[in-house]
């Protein structure tokens, strides 16, 4: 196919810029060598419109609402069986794998599960209130000081090996992080049990009584888990890609992840979702003052769960969700009246001009708080399990670019609009 060229004339100068092509028909305008060549940068606030890297991993169309992770839609995972280690395989290796990869992969798991003593004592000298999502990023980042040999990641077995450390250990981490602040003895893993089987475990059971794992909440974790696994280049996935980008090693990119993650506007929507819903539930507020809340542009609050940089449609993890609901209520047979108040809010905010106008839809946190409730996880723990299913995706696109012999560190530049040229004034000269 012949080269393809955006034109841009500035001044009396007309740049020739070459076009690139995606696999799926995007196209991107190459200014990588504009400053080099011409002095002239792009503005582009929030990196709103930059894509800053090339990747093979996940796909997605706002517009239309489709989600693929290396090209199969995300609805395909659904259904017979959701099954999130399989996904995080495909993610981190690129490939589904055949019955026996799957069954290395998963002793991998198992044969990591446990945490190191010295990080587990740790744990302890918490103020028993600690955000768990502090603690997980914590303790990732510690990853570094037990496994050392896993800092420069020279080989495919070393890489292997972290991989199965980093996913074993955060779930693990992350149950430990949930009995720190309910003052709970932690429970070991079980290595007979599957990945979120065994996080449950880890969660409820105590000592004289064994928490039972209900197939229909260990189905719902797997698919919450899956829904969340990959995203492109949402803002904990390219802060990942920043820190990886400086060769930082694979424990405190991901580490910086889980901090990006926290954020309300991210990851902490989830929990957002929930205060909002409980706070009409118990009647401080209607929906429709909710909405009308939302609209004000003088009162900061949003419709935690709506919008999204890049979907413009319903998100395609929202619909399985909603869909989900209605499966997992019916399964455990505890309907739940914030249920309702979501499917109230939706009706109505997608009737409403403001909503319409600018395409905002729910997005996969407005049904996977209930969800979550419903299978038992406490509030305080839903960034915690979006950050388990995001690790796969971190993890892939940290060895996508790490892998990538052309990829220099992730360096934007600026458009100063500070002070002109001004001198020092010594402090007794100071007005
Ligand atoms: N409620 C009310 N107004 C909204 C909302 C909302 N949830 N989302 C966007 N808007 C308005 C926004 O005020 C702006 O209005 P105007 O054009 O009049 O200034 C317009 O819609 C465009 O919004 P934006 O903030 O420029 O969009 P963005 O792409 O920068 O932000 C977002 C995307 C997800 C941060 C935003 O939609 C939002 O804050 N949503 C609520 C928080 C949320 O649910 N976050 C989870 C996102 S999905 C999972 C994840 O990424 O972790």
């Amino acid at each position: 196919m012949n080269q393809e060229y955006a034109k841009l004339i500035i001044g009396d100068k007309t740049i020739e810029l070459p076009v690139l092509n995606g696999t799926e028909g995007g196209k991107a305008v190459d200014i990588s060598r504009l400053y080099e060549e011409h002095g002239l940068t792009t503005f582009d606030s929030s990196l709103a419109n930059t894509a800053f890297c090339k990747s093979t991993i996940t796909y997605i169309d706002g517009d239309e609402g489709i989600l693929r992770y290396h090209g199969i839609p995300i609805e395909q995972f659904d259904r017979p069986k959701p099954n999130f280690v399989e996904v995080a395989y495909l993610l981190i290796f690129g490939k589904l794998p055949t019955t026996n990869e799957l069954a290395d992969f998963r002793t991998r798991l198992t044969d990591n599960e446990l945490l190191h003593e010295g990080i587990r004592r740790q744990f302890n000298d918490l103020p028993p209130k600690s955000p768990p999502m502090a603690i997980l990023s914590a303790m990732l980042s510690q990853l570094a000081c037990y496994h050392e040999k896993f800092l420069p990641l020279g080989d495919d077995e070393l890489f292997v090996e972290a991989v199965a450390r980093l996913v074993s250990k955060a779930r693990t981490i992350a149950a430990y992080s949930y009995r720190r602040s309910q003052g709970l003895p932690f429970t070991y893993p079980d290595p007979n049990m599957r990945y979120c089987a065994n996080f449950l475990h880890m969660m409820f059971s105590i000592p004289h009584l064994q928490y039972t794992v209900s197939e229909a909440v260990e189905d719902a974790l797997n698919l919450v888990l899956i829904l969340h696994a990959d995203h492109e280049q949402n803002c904990s996935t390219a802060t990942v890609r920043v820190v990886g980008s400086a060769r930082a090693n694979l424990f405190a990119s991901c580490a910086a992840g889980v901090s990006a993650l926290w954020g309300p506007l991210h990851g902490g929507a989830n929990v957002e979702v929930m205060r909002m819903l409980e706070g009409i539930h118990v009647g401080g507020m209607t929906p429709e003052d909710c909405l009308e809340a939302a609209k004000d542009k003088a009162n900061p609050f949003r419709l935690y769960g709506f919008g999204h940089r890049v979907y413009k449609n319903y998100d395609p993890r929202a619909k399985i969700l909603r869909a989900a609901c209605d499966r997992v209520f019916a399964a455990l047979k505890t309907p739940d009246p914030l249920l309702d108040i979501a499917r109230k809010l939706e009706e109505i905010a997608l009737a409403d001009p403001y909503f319409i106008d600018r395409k905002l839809y729910p997005n996969v946190d407005f049904y996977s708080g209930i969800l979550l409730r419903a299978m038992g996880i406490p509030t305080n723990m839903f960034t915690v399990v979006f950050a388990l299913g995001r690790l796969p995706g971190w993890i892939s696109q940290w060895k996508e670019q790490h892998d990538d012999a052309g990829q220099r560190i992730i360096r934007p530049r600026q458009l100063y609009t500070g002070n002109n040229l001004t001198h020092y004034v010594p402090i007794e000269d100071r007005e």
